[in-house]
Formats: C-alpha cells, sequence, structure tokens
C-alpha cells in the first residue's frame, strides 16, 4: 500500500497538521455545535410530566400556539422574545417591571415593542388557563 505513506501523522509532533483537513474539522465541529444548539433541549415533557392540571395544560396548549414562537418556556434562552422560563418566580421580568399578574397580563393584552397585543385574540377562558400555565413555569 505506497499511497499509505501520504496521509500526514499528526500525533507524534512530526508532520504538520494539513490546514485543509484542520478547516474541514474545524467546520463539521461548528455545524455539530451548531445542531446541537438549535434543537435545543431535552425532548418535550408531557402534561403529566410536568404535573399540569387541567386548565394549565390547556393554557399550555394556548402558549404553544400563540406564544411559543416567540418564547421558550423551559429553557433560558431568548428566542424572539425573553425567555418565560420561571416568570413569576422572580422579582422583575427582563424588562426590568415587576414579575406580577397585573404587569404581565398588560403586557399579554396591549403587547410591547416587537411583542404582538393579544387583545380580542384569546377568550377569558383561554386567557386564563393562559395565566394559570405561565404560573407552573
Ligand atoms: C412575535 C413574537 C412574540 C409573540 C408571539 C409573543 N411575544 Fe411576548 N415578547 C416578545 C418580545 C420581542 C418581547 C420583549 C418586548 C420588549 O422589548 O420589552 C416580549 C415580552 C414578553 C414578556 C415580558 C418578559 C420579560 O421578562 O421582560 C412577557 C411576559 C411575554 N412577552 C409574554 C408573552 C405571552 C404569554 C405570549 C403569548 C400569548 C407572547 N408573549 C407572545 C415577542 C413575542
Amino acid at each position: 500500500m505506497p499511497a499509505s505513506t501520504n496521509h500526514p501523522r499528526t500525533l507524534d509532533g512530526t508532520l504538520k497538521p494539513k490546514p485543509l483537513r484542520f478547516a474541514l474539522v474545524a467546520a463539521i465541529s461548528f455545524i455539530a455545535i451548531a445542531v446541537l444548539s438549535a434543537c435545543d433541549a431535552e425532548p418535550r415533557k408531557t402534561d403529566a410530566e410536568l404535573g399540569l392540571n387541567p386548565q394549565q395544560a390547556s393554557g399550555r396548549r394556548v402558549y404553544d400556539a400563540r406564544c411559543g414562537d416567540c418564547h421558550y418556556a423551559y429553557s433560558k434562552r431568548n428566542l424572539r422574545g425573553p425567555s418565560l422560563n420561571g416568570l413569576f418566580k422572580k422579582p422583575f421580568m427582563q424588562n426590568g417591571m415587576p414579575a406580577n399578574d397585573e404587569r404581565v397580563t398588560d403586557i399579554i393584552i396591549l403587547g410591547r415593542a416587537k411583542m404582538p397585543a393579544f387583545q380580542n385574540k384569546l377568550t377569558q377562558q383561554q386567557f386564563d388557563d393562559l395565566m394559570a400555565y405561565l404560573h407552573t413555569l
């Protein structure tokens, strides 16, 4: 096998790694990291695994349909809007407002900056369910 002499050996330090090979490895690592972080997360948990009661579970469906494109519920990472993980567990939201029902209701109903207003887009029942779910995050 005469061709084998063309393979650079890098571990013993006598041969330099080929720049092209290094670039390829770097590119593959980059893609792997990008793919891994894009799917961000564990598999989706069921309502039961999350311990949601029926109202909270319906709120989760409202969230998935209306909020999930812009907000992560179980990751601290921001999406198009801030993460809502632990929304009511800390004293303030990322925007500096107190994290309470009144302020959160205002944001959902009136919208804020690039977030659309949901006035007239949710029934009272959907809104109540959604709030119940947000309190579980
Ligand atoms: C089109 C994207 C989009 C959708 C859909 C959306 N939001 Fe937002 N949301 C945002 C953005 C952007 C902000 C940040 C606004 C700002 O600049 O203060 C935000 C801010 C918030 C905040 C304040 C968070 C903080 O920590 O400052 C809450 C609470 C919130 N959204 C809840 C919701 C809920 C609940 C829904 C679903 C009913 C929803 N959002 C739907 C984009 C969205």
